[in-house]
């Protein structure tokens, strides 16, 4: 999956003959998951339609401020635009377009968005090859590049015009490599090695029994995914859960027993610099397992439990780089049993669930959270997405890392 999967992006266009790729680029973008919305310099309209592009790119194309020909005409709010993207991409930005965005000049709605954006901005310069060597345009470069923007170089080759030389634009495909690189470099958690338990354990009585729980396994694969987002690489030990996750970042191991989660966990703990445990281990198994089915003949039965491994705890009692976190679900004295269970069991964050909170627990696809640190400073969230509890709980572990 794209880093750019999900992310809104602005494609701005500007008079350049290399506006023609503009349409394959939105296709690149779109393909890769993004969200496109196209701002085009009037002159630019001669070289590539609005038409073509808002077909690709499944939104309307903004050009001016207001659309005379609109009878009701609407006001293209550039701040609301810029706000909008995650991503503000100027290809072809030819030479007029650069020295007007180095100094700040704003007489089209893409130079008022520019202005506006506070995300990432990336340029591909696209003009002939005297054009790009000139002193004026060198110092543009620079100066974009001072405030925070990033080049996409433009390559030699044959130009428009006929001559051979620098200041063809990028072609598409290494565009969309070039910001791919880019964002998944400046990643917060680039590097960094993540461990996840998630879903219940199934504690076997006999080859078709078990002692299980209600656990789907979603919050601990949305910590997953987002660690993975985040640029970690990321080691997801799963007991029975029918979720799933496709991400080139994310290994999953599969497990059935709090025994078996137990080994996989120390297996990889040594080298990891984060592990997050959310999986409902059964606290209880069954001191002998059947070799055959047991038969309904007695009146009544008993099975004898024993405690399985604390596999948090005993994480935390050879904890030495590691960020350890614990799940806390609670029915009543929470914040008391929670702040007790992180310092029992050595942990440097406890994500707290309140069974009395609704909308939080098990196979819900929403969590309301309270986060307490290690200083037992506590945090509480509203009920949420469990795509953005996992969120919170990553903005909470990168903020106690980085302390
Ligand atoms: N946990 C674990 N191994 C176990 C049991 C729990 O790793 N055998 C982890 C869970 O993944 C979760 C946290 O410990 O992160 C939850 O602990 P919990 O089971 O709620 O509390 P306990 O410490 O077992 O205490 P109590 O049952 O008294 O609430």
């Amino acid at each position: 999956m794209s880093v750019i999967s999900g992310k809104n992006i602005i494609l701005g266009v500007t008079a350049g003959i290399a506006a023609y790729k503009a349409t394959y680029l939105v296709r690149l973008f779109i393909k890769a998951g993004a969200n496109v919305k196209v701002i085009m310099t009037p002159a630019s309209k001669d070289f590539v339609t609005p038409l073509t592009l808002s077909t690709l790119s499944k939104n309307p194309v903004h050009s001016t401020f207001y659309d005379k020909e609109e009878e009701n005409e609407l006001w293209n709010n550039h701040v609301d635009l810029a706000i909008w993207a995650d991503y503000f991409v100027i290809a072809p930005a030819t030479a007029n377009t650069l020295s007007k965005m180095a100094n700040g000049t704003c007489d089209n709605l893409l130079l008022a968005t520019y202005l506006s954006a506070k995300c990432k901005v990336y340029f591909a310069p696209a003009m002939d090859l005297d054009m790009y060597k000139h002193q004026s345009t060198k110092e543009n470069l620079v100066k974009l590049e001072s405030f925070g923007n990033s080049m996409i170089p433009a390559e030699s080759g044959e130009l428009a015009s006929g001559l051979m030389g620098e200041g063809r634009m990028a072609e598409p495909e290494t565009i969309l490599s070039f910001i791919e690189n880019d964002i998944i470099t400046g990643l917060p958690l680039r590097g960094k090695k993540v461990l996840l338990t998630a879903g219940p354990t199934y504690e076997a009585i006999d080859p078709v029994r078990f002692i299980g729980n209600h656990s789907s396994g979603k919050m601990g694969f949305e910590l997953a995914k987002e660690a993975a987002n985040l640029g970690a690489e990321v080691i997801l030990i799963s007991g029975p859960s029918n979720e799933e996750v496709d991400h080139a970042l994310i290994q999953r191991v599969d497990v059935i027993s709090a025994e078996e989660m137990y080994q996989a966990a120390h297996q990889y703990f040594k080298d990891i610099d984060i592990a997050i445990l959310a999986a409902a281990v059964a606290d209880f198994k069954s001191a002998t397992v059947a070799s055959q089915k047991i038969k309904k003949k007695e009146a009544s039965l008993t099975i004898e439990l024993t405690k399985t491994k604390d596999i948090l705890a005993s994480l935390g009692e050879q904890k030495q780089q590691q960020f350890l976190v614990g799940f806390a679900l609670e029915t009543n004295n929470e914040l008391e049993n929670a702040k007790s269970k992180l310092r029992r069991k050595n942990l440097d964050l406890i994500v707290l669930n309140s069974l009395r909170d609704k909308g939080a627990g098990f196979k819900k696809a929403t969590n309301k959270v309270t986060l307490i640190d290690k200083q037992e400073n506590i945090t509480e969230f509203g009920l949420k997405s469990k795509t953005e509890v996992a969120q919170d709980i990553f903005n909470e572990i990168i903020k106690s890392i980085h302390a």
